[in-house]
């Protein structure tokens, strides 16, 4: 489905469908666990799946920087950072707040050798998107926008794709899922979870948990 789709490869696929064994005998179901914590790049998790479609897209229109906002800890603006070192490009992250202590994820950014610009809120952050990439273009460069978290259509495929992998893994199994639970914040995941399930024919109900309590924006 996806080979003419710009994509840039950054881990091995499929990723492992775990059976939860104590959980599933407790809970009288049986609970799988899909491990994309387990991804091997940049310390996994499911901003690497939504990267491979953007930066893929990044690079079939020649550009030659990624620009995008995050919590002073954001895994999205670590695996950004990470996936533009890869891939031969700049990344600058514009990130909150300003007081800051260099370790975790703010650290392997800068080890990355990500641009950074802090602010002191979110909201601050997503004003200052636009004008960090107009300067950029100013100076000559190029550069793809990514919204918080890389919620965008070429982002989520990373887990369109992921909902047939999980339908291929769980069909070896003989097993149909009935529901998929994970945690949603920007939505991507979940938008991309229900489009695979829908494309790949299986009726489950995705379950997405809140991680924001900000349950209007998911639904809106
Ligand atoms: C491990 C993990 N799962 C899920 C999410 C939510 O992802 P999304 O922003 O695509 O809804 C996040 C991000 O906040 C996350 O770090």
């Amino acid at each position: 489905m996806f080979k003419d789709v710009p994509k840039l490869s950054l881990f091995h696929k499929p990723t492992l469908l775990e059976k939860l064994e104590k959980l599933s005998e407790e809970l009288g179901v049986e609970v799988y666990v899909k491990r994309d914590d387990a991804i091997e790049f940049a310390m996994g998790g499911n901003k690497v799946r939504k990267l491979e479609f953007i930066v893929g897209e990044a690079l079939a229109m020649g550009c030659d920087t990624l620009v995008t906002v995050g919590a002073i800890h954001s895994n999205h603006a670590r695996t950004t950072a990470a996936a533009a070192k890869k891939a031969g490009l700049n990344a600058h992250l514009i990130l909150w707040p300003r007081n800051y202590e260099v370790k975790g994820n703010l650290l392997l950014d800068m080890l990355y050798d990500a641009e950074i610009t802090f602010v002191e809120s979110r909201e601050e952050a997503l004003e200052k998107l636009n004008a960090v990439a107009k300067e950029l273009r100013r100076k000559g460069a190029k550069p793809y926008v990514i919204p918080l978290d890389g919620a965008i259509p070429t982002g989520i495929l990373g887990y369109v794709e992921a909902a047939f992998e999980i339908v291929r893994q769980l069909g070896e199994l003989n097993i149909k899922p009935k529901y998929v639970v994970h945690a949603s914040g920007s939505g991507g995941t979940q938008a991309g979870l229900v489009l695979g399930l829908k494309l790949a024919g299986v009726n489950a109900k995705v379950i997405g948990i809140d991680i924001m309590g900000k349950l209007n924006y998911l639904k809106k």
